[in-house]
């Protein structure tokens, strides 16, 4: 089947000056555009005609490929038959069928489902809830927040305030007051070539015990990290080091928030991240593969005692003053139970969870290439660390991105001069060695 697109269905426009990027070179990509026309499945087209394997998965969202036929007849039956329905005092069915969907896909105990519309939206949820939980059963001073360096949890006050990225932060002023953060779990002289958990690090989840010595566990309402930290390069979770964070925020009633914005929807072969590492957090945030990427969503998993807690008082009185105009949106709602039939019809976590030795084997076969200073896997998904050119951080990177677009049809994501591959849950074996070759001539192409 000649899946290519006619060159002229779109056009490049003339004039890329009005549209402010976000988290782009904008001069830089507006000098030389990487110009998207359309997808399908494994694919990307571009304005001039060009077919781009994505080893990306969009940007970590398009777990079931894309333009999956499914999804987007369910997206335009609900544009043409509930456009939109308010959320705040009236609803509509698909919300609720799935927020139901997703408890089914949950860890046991997580029952409870808060719709918003991305990833950072999760975020800050998750935070508030975690704050108003304790506001509301008396214990009012646990207000403190504690992140993770290195860690991303999107661009709201929140997520910026509990992120340990520092170019997210510097030029944003005072942020939230109340901020810890536990170190980073990457230590490139202990785990360098790590497929899977590395064996060093479970320990760094102590300083969470320092941290509650330095102000009093009373103060604390919640821990947020990512299982696996995606934006920063991927890095793993260190075994045992979750359970042990949970056995710490069990011992001084701290919440444990998971944020599976990348991680959920099958990225580490399972519905979520907690389920590979067998502990259960308070919350857990997700948005990107909910929807295949098909439509902005986001959501927080909550457990069912701490929702409980809210549903107390006069019955006509709002219980919790938080939301947003566009939650639990019915076209968002229609594609999320479609991808949702999608992953479980052609079984993708499980066949994430299938591919991943074989995946993790592919990727360590780029070690030897050069300037490649370390390698992680875990699920389908690996960070590929180059090193820094010129005194430059993040030029090589750049020429990366550039040279796997233009010379080599390939997308992958940059963080730094760190590569990230993670590429839709149906890739094909061949598939991942035609990424794997092509990422190696990227390699040695901005050698
Ligand atoms: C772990 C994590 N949290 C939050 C976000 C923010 O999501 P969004 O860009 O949808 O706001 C991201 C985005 O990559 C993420 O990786």
């Amino acid at each position: 089947m000649n899946i290519q697109q006619p060159r002229s269905s779109v056009t490049a426009p003339n004039d890329l000056g009005a549209y402010w990027m976000p988290f782009t070179a904008n001069r830089a990509f507006k000098a030389t555009p990487r110009m998207l026309a359309g997808a399908k499945d494994m694919h990307y087209f571009t304005t001039d005609g060009r077919q781009i394997i994505d080893g990306a998965a969009g940007m970590w969202c398009s777990n079931a490929g894309h333009c999956r036929p499914a999804i987007s007849e369910a997206i335009a039956k609900q544009a043409a038959t509930l456009d939109f329905a308010p959320p705040f005092q009236f609803g509509h069915p698909q919300a609720f069928e799935l927020a139901s969907r997703i408890v089914g896909l949950a860890p046991k105990g997580l029952d409870h489902v808060f719709f918003c519309n991305s990833g950072s939206e999760a975020v800050d949820t998750a935070l508030k809830i975690a704050l108003a939980y304790h506001a509301t059963k008396g214990d009012a001073a646990r207000t403190r927040l504690i992140g993770r360096e290195r860690g991303y949890h999107g661009v709201g006050f929140g997520g910026i305030s509990v992120g340990g990225l520092v170019n997210n932060r510097k030029l944003f002023g005072s942020l939230l007051a109340g901020v810890d953060h536990l170190p980073t779990t990457y230590d490139r002289e202990k785990q360098a070539f790590t497929k899977g958990e590395p064996e060093w690090g479970a320990h760094l989840a102590d300083e969470l015990e320092r941290i509650v010595g330095i102000h009093g566990a009373s103060t604390i309402a919640a821990v947020i990290v990512e299982p696996m930290a995606g934006s920063t390069g991927v890095l793993v979770a260190p075994k045992g080091y979750l359970k042990r964070l949970r056995e710490i925020c069990d011992k001084y009633g701290i919440l444990l928030i998971f944020d599976e914005v990348i991680t959920g929807f099958g990225r580490l072969g399972y519905a979520f991240a907690a389920e590979r590492y067998g502990v259960l957090p308070d919350m857990i945030t997700f948005a990107k593969g909910i929807t295949n990427g098909a439509v902005p969503m986001g959501g927080v998993l909550i457990r069912g005692d701490i929702h409980d807690t809210f549903m107390k008082g006069p019955e006509h009185i709002v219980e919790f003053f938080h939301g947003y105009t566009y939650s639990a949106h019915p076209l968002a709602c229609a594609a999320g139970l479609a991808t949702l039939d999608l992953y479980r019809e052609e079984k993708l976590f499980e066949r994430a969870r299938g591919l991943e030795p074989m995946w993790a084997d592919a990727v360590m076969t780029l070690r030897n290439e050069p300037n490649v200073v370390d390698i992680r896997t875990v699920g389908i998904t690996a960070g590929i660390d180059l090193a820094t050119k010129n005194n430059a951080p993040g030029l090589r990177g750049m020429e990366a991105l550039g040279s796997a677009f233009f010379d080599h049809d390939l997308m992958l994501r940059v963080a730094g001069d760190t590569l990230a591959l993670t590429p839709p849950l149906i890739v094909t074996e061949a598939q991942v060695g035609e990424i794997i070759d092509k990422v190696a001539r990227v390699i040695r192409a901005v050698a």
